[in-house]
């Protein structure tokens, strides 16, 4: 019986140290502990014992239990604390993966061509993007039967408000607020209702700039925009100017500018320039005697295409992540 005992003891406590769970804990004091359990299952060989063995016997039987019941509770300590104590998660598994956002390339482009003027002198200016035909067209010297604004190209609201048709709306914008001198380039969006193809889309991005200052003539103009090519697209860039109409200046010109697409130097048009019309002027008060200007505008949706050689505009604006993550 005693060795009964020894090795019911060795096998509980051989057993318990591994337990894990509660219920793992309760199935052992069951087994054990239990009424119908291993110690319980012995008490019946006590009657086999000699009388004069039975009191040595007797107190191992108690041993033996005191021994199993100090055991699980210990154990059941310990698993109350490993619970309590155990972090909410498991640090040591990697954690999962954040998808990380990123700039859109016309912003990318947008910040990098500001960047560039801001480092020539000149400030960023903003206007809104719902307008009136008065700053839209009237203030910019362009008459009620141009064809511009024809109402099937331009997004009319309801009376005369519209979606701006250009950024050159700030510059009407800029000089009403403000006495000259004026330096600034106003960035932002335009709305056409063109088809939608590879090159049209209804809204598109316009970098707007305008100087006006006590003398201004082309050779600043196009020395400004040389600089800026340079400064852009590299040492061996070149702008080329073409003789047009503009409304709002007089003269003006078609800007082209000569970048390295597909590792050749091409001629590109980018825009539209000149020297600012007097009846801009006359609109918002500026002395003609006393000011003279330069504007230009650039297409930046045209810009960004070219130079990362994305073939169809309406990529930029699916929101489609596989192909904006290549920028
Ligand atoms: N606003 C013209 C357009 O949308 C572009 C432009 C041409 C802007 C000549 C200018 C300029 O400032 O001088 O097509």
């Amino acid at each position: 019986m005693l060795a009964t005992l020894d090795k019911l003891q060795e096998d509980a406590i051989g057993e318990i140290d591994s337990i894990q769970t509660v219920d793992e804990l309760e199935s052992w004091r069951i087994s054990y502990l239990g009424s119908k359990g291993r110690l319980k299952g012995v008490m019946p060989l006590l009657k086999d014992v000699s009388k004069e063995e039975k009191p040595a016997v007797g107190k191992r039987l108690n041993e033996v239990k005191r021994v199993l019941e100090g055991a699980f509770d210990s154990r059941k300590a310990a698993l109350a604390g490993a619970t309590a104590f155990r972090p909410p998660l498991d640090i040591t598994q990697p954690g999962n993966d954040v998808a990380q956002g990123r700039r859109h390339v016309i912003s990318k482009t947008i910040d990098e061509i500001t960047e560039v003027f801001s480092r020539m002198g000149f400030s960023v200016a903003y206007g809104p993007e719902v307008e009136d035909e008065y700053h839209n067209f009237n203030a910019l010297n362009i008459p009620e039967d141009h064809p511009a604004r024809d109402p099937v190209d331009n997004f009319f609201i309801d009376g005369d408000r519209m979606l701006r048709s250009q950024t050159s709306t700030v510059q009407i914008r800029v000089m009403e607020s403000t006495p000259p001198p004026i330096k600034i380039i106003a960035v932002g969006r335009v709305y056409r209702p063109d088809t939608h193809d590879a090159t049209h889309y209804s809204m598109f991005h316009q970098c707007e700039g305008l100087l006006v200052a006590p003398k201004v003539s082309m050779v600043d103009l196009k020395s400004t925009l040389f600089q800026f090519a340079k400064a852009y697209f590299g040492e061996e860039a070149e702008v080329r100017f073409r003789p047009s109409f503009f409304p709002f200046t007089e003269p003006s010109a078609e800007l082209d500018m000569k970048m390295k697409i597909k590792g050749k130097w091409q001629w590109v048009e980018l825009g539209g320039c000149g020297l600012v019309d007097p009846n801009v002027f006359d609109k918002v008060g500026y002395d003609n005697d006393k000011w003279q200007g330069y504007a230009f505008g650039l297409g930046i949706e045209r810009i960004a295409m070219l130079k990362y050689g994305i073939q169809d505009i309406r990529w930029l604006f699916e929101n489609d992540a596989r192909f904006l993550r290549q920028f």
